[in-house]
Formats: structure tokens, sequence, C-alpha cells
């Protein structure tokens, strides 16, 4: 009898299980990477949590102590040099690193009638170039393991410029470019590379605006939803499916009518 073979997607599809996964996340002192740490953590990953407020790390540790391992690393995103440290910290302690997850982030209004050119350079340091520096940080590691994962959380507001989020969008766009290179650089190593795109979340980002922000998720349900896409190795992942499909319309869509229908919408105040 010929036994039927996995092809190569199926074996890595197979082969994704959170247990002792070593999975370094950035932002993780609250919101998104708090919330992902918490279900990482359930399923049986070890964690090494970045950010800059170490009392909330430490925090998360005792939380996540009884299901997983986890190390705070507290550190600044846009210090290359702390990043790296806590990286090597990480793979000191548990040996490898399996998966970056670079979600590190700030939003903030722009309007460019009162532009703060130094805000803006603050936004994009810190998403940008905070991202960069933590894959500077992991990929050494993962090209000496030949696997790895890196992630990116970007968002859909990186597809096309939004009302009074320049800086903001500016940085997302920057982001989604960034690791669609990283991926194609990075082919053929064993190193995936997942971008994904969230709408809107509710978060310590979103809270207290008062403009809708359409399609609005709850916490667990953007996690969940980025967890399975991340174990789904999905290249890139946009969710939610209408505000998704939105988003991708406003690419194609000529400038004029683009303007037309964005100059209507102002998600922030
Ligand atoms: N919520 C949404 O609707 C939404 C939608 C799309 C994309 N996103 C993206 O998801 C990511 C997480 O956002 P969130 O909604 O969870 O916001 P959040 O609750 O405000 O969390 C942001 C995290 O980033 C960390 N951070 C900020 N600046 C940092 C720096 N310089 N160095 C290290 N860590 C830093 C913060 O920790 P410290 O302050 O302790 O450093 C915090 O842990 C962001 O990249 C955001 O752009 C969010």
């Amino acid at each position: 009898m010929v036994e039927k073979q996995n092809s190569p997607t199926q074996l890595r599809l197979k082969a994704m299980n959170w247990n002792n996964k070593i999975v370094f996340i950035t932002g993780a002192s609250s919101g998104i990477g708090e919330a992902l740490a918490i279900a990482l953590a359930k399923r049986g990953a070890s964690l090494g949590l970045l950010a800059r407020r170490e009392e909330m790390l430490q925090e998360l540790v005792a939380k996540v102590e009884s299901n997983g391992k986890a190390l705070a690393l507290p550190a600044d995103v846009t210090d290359a040099n702390a990043g790296k440290s806590a990286a090597e910290k990480l793979k000191e302690h548990f040996g490898r690193v399996d998966v970056l997850i670079a979600n590190a982030g700030i939003g903030g209004i722009t309007d460019t009638k009162k532009l703060d050119a130094e805000y803006v350079a603050k936004v994009i340091n810190i998403n940008l170039i905070g991202a960069v520096n933590s894959v500077a940080a992991v990929v050494p590691f993962m090209l000496e393991q030949k696997n790895g994962h890196i992630v990116a959380i970007s968002s859909l507001a990186g597809y096309r410029g939004l009302k009074k989020s320049s800086a903001y969008c500016a940085s997302k766009a920057g982001m989604s470019a960034f690791f669609e290179s990283v991926r194609l650089d990075l082919a053929g190593t064993g190193i995936d590379v997942s971008i994904i795109h969230p709408g809107f979340i509710k978060t310590p980002l979103t809270s207290g605006r008062e403009n809708t922000m359409p399609f609005l998720m709850e916490l667990e349900d953007g996690t969940n939803r980025i967890i399975r896409a991340i174990e789904k190795r999905k290249k890139s992942y946009a969710f939610p499916l209408p505000l998704a499909s939105f988003a991708r319309l406003g690419l194609v869509l000529p400038t004029s009518v683009y303007d037309y229908i964005a100059g209507k919408k102002n998600y922030r105040e």
C-alpha cells in the first residue's frame, strides 16, 4: 500500500503546536500584546515579554507563570542595543527564539494644520524602527536555528492615508512594506513572516475615542484571530472581513474617489 505523503505545508501546519515554543512579544504590557501572552501561555508557550513598564511586565509574568514560563524583558524598542540584549537574554534563558511578535506601538492624532514633526518622528520611531530593531535582534538566532516565525502587528491603517492619522498610517504602511521585503529576503531560510492587519480592537490604544470605530472588536476576538493566523503561518491576514474588504477596495479606487470617501471618515477626534 502506498502511504500518502504530507505536503511541506501540511507538515508545517501539523507541526504548529505552541507547547514549548519560545515566543518573544514586544509591547506585552497591555492590550493585544498582553492578551496574546496570556493566551499563548495557556497553550504552553514560554514567553519573553518586552515593554517599557517593568511593573506591568512583572505582574503579567506572575499571571502567566501558572500556565507557562515567562521572562520580563523591560526595554524600549527604539533602543536597538536594549532590544538585542533582551533577545539574547531570552535565548540564554530558554535556548531558542521560535517566534517574534513585533507588536509594540502607539497611536495618536496628527493634524497637518498643526503638524508636529517631532511627534511624527516619535510614532515612526516606535512603530516602524522599533519593529526593525526587534527583527534585527532575532534574525541571527533564527538563521542559526534554520527555523523561525516573524509576526508583524501592522494595521489596516497602513493601506492608505486616513484623516488625522498621518504618522500612524505612515508608520504602518512602512511596517507592512518592511516586513514584506524581510519575507522575500528570508525565503528558503526556514523563517516565515506573517503580516497582520487588524481593524479596530478594544485596547487602551482605542479607548476614550468619541468617534465611531466601525466593526470594533473585543480584545479576545481580535487576539484569537491573530493566533489562528499565526498558526496557519499566513503571509498576510487582514480582519475583520468587512473593514478589510473596504480597505482593500481603497487600494484600487481612483484617488479622487478615495479622497471623497475617506474625506468623510474621521476615526479620530
Ligand atoms: N487596538 C487596535 O485597534 C489596533 C488596530 C490595529 C493595529 N494595532 C497595533 O497593535 C499593537 C498593539 O496595540 P494595542 O492596541 O494593544 O495598544 P496598547 O494597549 O496601547 O499597547 C501598546 C504596547 O506597546 C508598548 N510600547 C509602546 N511604546 C513602546 C516602546 N517605545 N518600547 C517598548 N514597548 C512600547 C506598550 O508598553 P509600554 O508603554 O509599557 O512600553 C504596550 O505594551 C500596536 O502596534 C498597534 O498599532 C492596534
